[in-house]
């Protein structure tokens, strides 16, 4: 069996083309563009290609997007005054900080001080509390994302055994959760989890958002099996590459996400639907 590609890269396409057309539908009925404030602290190159893309992406669709740039060594005072004026802002509908923040920096600190309804990454407490209620209302993106392309496939995931490898509170942990709301029967796993292959040798969707190339063997798939890759990962020639074999796994499974053009894009386009969501709200 060959998968087939879920081709992330065209479907953000396609979602962008959407909410460009939502946007433009609220500015003919006289309502202003929905507003995104995105905080970036320091020079981390990878947070910085991600900054550059939910900017460029925000401008494509027509919204309006604020940029505050600040030094690496800007205090937490300083980065909590700002997000309380972001809060007050009735032109701005979402508030994104970029993480990881320095280490000087108490991140959940952070992450509360944003009014939950301006949340679009969907980490305050509140909008996390509400996802593991299956109550949800702001989604955080890459699991958000990697759901949106699970449904492109057209199959019902109910009753099928998810594997998650990673749980971290940004993917793993809320792409456990989405899948537990769509009647997966799921399996969160993590650095200590033991017999790793004998799980994901049992899964009908395998999710992998760890951030280690070459971390899941090909041969490890099962036949017909959903493998959905959020790792990004630069190898020493300079190829990005994600968690899993990509090309020995294509041979096994039914469907599978690239990396790139797979799971990253649909993260940007996720947020531009949240954001548009927080201008509704
Ligand atoms: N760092 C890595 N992924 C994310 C994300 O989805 N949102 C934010 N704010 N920071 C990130």
């Amino acid at each position: 069996m060959t998968a087939k590609v879920l081709d992330g890269k065209a479907l953000a396409k396609q979602m962008r083309h959407s909410i460009k057309q939502q946007v433009q539908n609220r500015i003919a009925q006289g309502i202003r563009p929905p507003g995104l404030a995105v905080i970036l602290l320091g020079g981390n190159p990878a947070s910085e290609i991600y900054v550059r893309h939910k900017r460029n992406a925000c401008a494509e669709v027509g919204m309006i997007s604020k940029s505050f740039s600040l030094p690496e060594h800007t205090s937490q005072e300083d980065l909590l005054t700002q997000l309380d004026q972001l809060n007050e802002d009735k032109d701005i509908d979402g508030i994104l900080v970029q993480l990881p923040l320095p280490a000087h920096i108490d991140s959940e600190l952070v992450i509360e001080r944003i009014v939950p309804h301006k949340d679009v990454d969907g980490f305050h407490p509140y909008n996390a509390g509400r996802l593991s209620l299956n109550l949800p209302l702001l989604r955080p993106c890459t699991s958000k994302g990697m759901m949106t392309l699970l449904a492109h496939t057209g199959i019902s995931l109910v009753g099928l055994d998810a594997v998650m490898i990673g749980q971290s509170n940004i993917v793993g942990r809320p792409m456990a959760l989405e899948l537990s709301a769509a009647h997966a029967t799921v399996t969160l796993c993590h650095i200590h989890t033991r017999h790793l292959a004998d799980k994901i040798r049992c899964a009908d969707i395998v999710v992998s958002a760890v951030g280690k190339a070459h971390l899941i063997s090909g041969d490890w798939i099962k036949p017909g099996a959903i493998v959905i890759d959020a790792g990004m990962n630069k190898l020493a020639n300079g190829h990005l590459v994600g968690d899993v074999d990509f090309a020995e796994a294509l041979k096994k499974a039914s469907w599978i996400t690239p990396v790139p053009g797979g799971v990253g894009p649909m993260t940007v386009a996720s947020l531009l639907e949240n954001t548009l969501q927080a201008a509704q709200l």
